[in-house]
């Protein structure tokens, strides 16, 4: 069980560094991992030997001399927290946070973690409402960090107003509701479709679209971050694929057609993200078709299979399916239509020629639409829409079919 639970915290020079011993000890008795990173100011608050006793790990911090494995130790705690967390967040590390500065352990380990990242922020109200740290907190927000508070009241510096760290009780839920996310797909086998595929007319022709892989690659990285055995079936794409799931390339509609019907048996839960062609050539030329002097050219086009319908076909008991449905008109009509169709439970309707929305760019607009019901989800990150799309299924998981 507890098979990965572990948190990295990081303290940053302000009066509330006291308050987080309290969560390293609420942490600790959840039987969580803790491990601690203080900037150099927050060791003038609160003693290293605090924490290191509170979380029974050595705490990292700038003050002493490096060890020989400096550069490799912030890499490992990057890559071994489930969940990063700064509390107290000042302003200056939202700051470094939002432009990506790296000049201590903390905000180095912060830019290499890929974990989610939580920040607890606590300052004086005019720097907390002040142009810069708006403007910071909002790309932060964009780019998917969560934030616990900051609260109002008496701060320490006199004044009155927002910016008092929240009560570590609140910081604990907040962690464990994202722990509790990270473990929320564990045992269970998704597969993800992705990007265009290519249907060749002729050695150096093609007829294909411009999907770039992103929104499903997206999900992908969103349930194997929960803890899911990922198999991703790609076509052509220009995004990078995740690392740590199952990579499956293919290249024709028919290719991805077999690949994912040789697998969709062994599926809990299968997200077609891609976009295949509908359409291939009658005719595929061995050789490059020769320009037919000013006469117009024909090429006959013939269906493609609908892997989505088939899988649709195939479903078995326990099996959750979510089809994505581009679309340039009518966008909620002909989603439903192909949620039906395809015998999906949840299709993610985006209408691809709305700005920030579709092909090749990193955010969506979309309507997640049940057989009960729709959600409209605004302009987001690729990778938020995927985890809105993933808690739609673990509900639809834990609903009791409908009749029919
Ligand atoms: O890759 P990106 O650049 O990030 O772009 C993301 C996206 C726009 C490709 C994605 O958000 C999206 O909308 N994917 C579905 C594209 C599509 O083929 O839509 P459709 O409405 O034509 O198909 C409906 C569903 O049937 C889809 O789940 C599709 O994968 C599936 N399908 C379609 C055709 C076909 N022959 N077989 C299928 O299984």
């Amino acid at each position: 069980m507890n098979a990965k639970r572990e948190v990295v915290l990081g303290i940053t020079g302000g009066i509330a560094a006291y308050k987080s011993a309290e969560l390293v000890s609420r942490l600790r008795k959840a039987g969580i991992g803790v491990h601690v990173i203080m900037t150099e100011h927050a060791t003038r608050f609160v003693s290293p030997l605090t924490y290191e006793t509170l979380s029974g790990n050595p705490v990292v911090t700038d003050t002493f001399d490096r060890p020989a494995t400096w550069e490799v130790e912030h890499i490992a705690l990057a890559k071994l927290a489930d969940v990063f967390v700064i509390a107290p967040a000042t302003a200056n590390i939202l700051a470094k946070l939002a432009c990506g500065i790296a000049d201590d352990m903390l905000s180095t380990t912060a830019l290499a973690t890929k974990a989610p990242l939580l920040v607890a922020p606590a300052m004086n109200t005019g720097m907390w409402t002040a142009d810069a740290t708006r403007h910071n907190v909002d790309t932060l927000r964009a780019r998917g960090v969560r934030f616990v508070g900051p609260e109002g009241g008496f701060l320490a510096c006199g004044d009155s107003g927002p910016g008092r760290m929240s009560e570590p009780v609140a910081i604990f839920e907040a962690i464990q509701a994202l722990l509790t996310a990270r473990q929320s797909l564990s045992g269970l086998r998704v597969m993800v479709t992705a990007g265009a595929t290519r249907e060749r007319l002729d050695p150096v022709r093609f007829l294909s679209n411009d999907s770039s892989g992103k929104m499903g690659f997206a999900l992908a990285e969103a349930a194997r971050d929960r803890g899911a055995d990922v198999t991703l079936v790609c076509g052509v794409t220009t995004a990078q694929p995740p690392t740590g799931v199952t990579l499956v390339r293919v290249e024709s509609t028919q290719s991805l057609y077999d690949a994912v019907t040789a697998r969709c048996g062994d599926m809990d839960i299968i997200i077609q993200a891609a976009a295949p062609a509908d359409y291939r050539f009658a005719r595929r030329y061995d050789q490059k078709l020769k320009k037919q002097s000013g006469a117009p050219l024909v090429l006959e086009l013939v269906e493609n299979p609908d892997i989505a319908a088939e899988v649709g076909r195939r479903k078995r008991p326990g099996q959750t399916l979510v089809g994505f449905a581009a679309e340039t008109e009518r966008v909620t009509e002909h989603a439903r239509e192909k949620l039906q169709r395809k015998n999906l439970d949840l299709i993610v309707a985006n209408d691809v020629t709305a700005p920030g929305a579709g092909f090749n760019v990193d955010t969506n607009i979309a309507t997640l639409i049940t057989r009960t019901g729709a959600t409209e989800r605004p302009l987001q990150r690729k990778r938020d829409l995927a985890e809105d799309v993933l808690d739609a299924v673990l509900s639809l998981r834990q609903t009791p079919p409908e009749e029919s």
